[in-house]
Formats: structure tokens, sequence, C-alpha cells
């Protein structure tokens, strides 16, 4: 990275405000119940929780796919529940997003994969002619090295491994120079070893760019491991907050009920 670069990105403004935030898919149903978080400009913050806890709605509400019942999410002096259109497409592209089941499209190449994620940007019939300015591709080559996939480039996606697939996963995400990185359970289909990489290549390129990471993750371990703060939700709402240090077997029993499993 370009000092200039550095310099620019020690000035954007990334740390995110969520005021009041209620979601219900279905009327009397409240899946996202009065949420209030500030999440700092860098570091990982890992989201545990138990299945239908409502993390992915959360995610999903600060990209704008869900829309909120009622609450503020601001980024970047914007309320993402109220952008609707052209506004949200253009807040989308500030905010990068890595799957669970890496979403590539698998009949093309790892290059062509990682230059979808221009798409946001370039001209409609640009891509569709695969004309993808020279920077872009000078990019996505840089990026290819990053995620040690450099002799990868002309590989098709469905010929890669799981661990392969989430690594081109996360390049596309930041191919889009996202301001913000969110990840939907990113290594639940990951044998441990290959998980543990991933989060950790994750750390290591958002921490290079000074972006912050939102991870969804049910792996509690890796979560202490790489997040400098855990957020465990219940039931739809916040019921532990904090450092990893500060996670105890009684906050574990909080978030995910009982206490048999623990011992
Ligand atoms: N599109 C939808 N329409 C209706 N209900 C939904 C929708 N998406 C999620 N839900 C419900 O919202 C609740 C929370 O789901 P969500 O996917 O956010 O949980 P989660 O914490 O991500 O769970 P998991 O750990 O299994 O991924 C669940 O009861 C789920 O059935
Ligand atoms: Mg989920």
């Amino acid at each position: 990275m370009t000092i200039a670069m550095q310099a620019e990105t020690a000035a954007v403004d990334r740390s995110l405000v969520i005021r009041n935030l209620e979601k219900s898919y279905t009327a009397d149903k409240p899946i996202l119940k009065d949420i209030n978080l500030k999440i700092g400009g860098r570091g990982i913050t890992a989201v545990i929780g138990p299945s239908g806890a409502g993390k992915s709605t959360l995610i999903r509400c600060v990209n704008g796919l869900v829309a909120a019942t009622s609450g503020e999410i601001i980024f970047q002096g914007e309320n993402i529940t109220r952008l609707r259109g052209r506004q949200l497409r253009e807040m989308r592209r500030r905010i990068g997003m890595v799957h669970q089941e890496y979403s590539l499209v698998e009949r093309l190449s790892v290059m062509e994969n990682l230059l979808t994620g221009r798409l946001g940007y370039v001209p409609a019939w640009r891509a569709w002619l695969r004309r993808f300015p020279a920077e872009d591709i000078a990019h996505a080559y840089e990026l290819l090295d990053a995620i040690g996939l450099t002799d990868f480039g002309n590989r098709r996606a469905d010929q890669l491994s799981g661990g392969q697939r989430q690594r081109v996963g996360i390049a596309r995400a930041l191919m889009q120079q996202p301001d913000l990185l969110l990840a939907d359970e990113p290594t639940s289909s990951l044998d441990p070893k290959t998980s543990v990489e991933i989060i950790e290549l994750m750390d290591k390129l958002a921490a290079a760019r000074g972006i912050p990471v939102i991870i969804n993750i049910h792996n509690v371990e890796l979560a202490r491991r790489f997040a400098s703060r855990i957020i465990g939700m219940a039931k739809g709402s916040i019921v532990f907050d904090g450092p990893p240090a500060a996670l105890e077997d009684k906050n574990l029993a909080e978030i995910y009920g009982g206490q048999s499993w623990i011992e």
C-alpha cells in the first residue's frame, strides 16, 4: 500500500452506529429487538449466538439486503435503513460481503470472479463485454497474490477446494475497496485448520487496509482468538458485549442457554 493510500485510509470514518434497530419479518414476531451498537473503525467484531438468534438478519440489515422495521444504521453519515435504489447500491459498494457458501460464479474463472467484485463500479456494457479497466485487472492480480492463489487466475471456480473458494470470496469482497467487511459464517463449511487460515487471512488483509470486520461465527474459540470484541446474541437481543477475555462460561450459558455443554 502506498503512503498516499495509507493517508487516505486514516482519514475515512469507518465506524458503524446502530440505534434501536428492530426487525420483524412477520407482524408480532420480533427477530431483532432494540439493537444498539457502536462499532469502531478497525479490528474484528465477532457476533456469536445460537441458531435463530438473529445474527444473519443483523448483518443483512447492515448491508441493506433486509429492510429494518425501525431504528437507524448509520455508516459514513448515511442511515442505511432509509436508502433505496441507486443510493443503496452505492452504499453496498462500500460494504464488502463474504458468504458462507462462497457464492462464486462456478463456471467463471477465478479472475472473472474477482472482476465481478468491481461490477458496481464498471458500466454494465463494459462488464458485459468483460472489458475491465487495466487498474482493476492489476488490483485483481495483486489480490490473487495476497490470497496465495497467484497461479489460479484462469482456474474455474468449480475446480477449487472450499478453502480456496473462500479465499477468492474474500478477494472478491476486497475488489470493491470496501470501507467495511461483513462475513456471515465464512468458515462453517471448512475444516478446523482451513477455518483458522481463512479468519487469519481476513484479519490480515482487512487490517492492512484499515477496514473493520464484522463476522458471524459459530466457533467461539475462533472468535476469541481473532476478535477484539465479541457480541453475544440470544433471541434477538445482545446479551454480551465485550473483549474475548471477559467472555466467561456464565456468559456462554446465557448466550446459548443451559450449562451441560460447557463442562
Ligand atoms: N426471510 C425471512 N423470512 C421470515 N423469517 C426469517 C427470514 N430470515 C430469517 N427468519 C427468521 O428469523 C430468525 C433469525 O434468523 P437468522 O437467520 O437471522 O438467525 P441466525 O442467528 O443467523 O441463525 P444461524 O446461526 O442458524 O445462521 C429465525 O427464526 C428465522 O427463521
Ligand atoms: Mg445465520
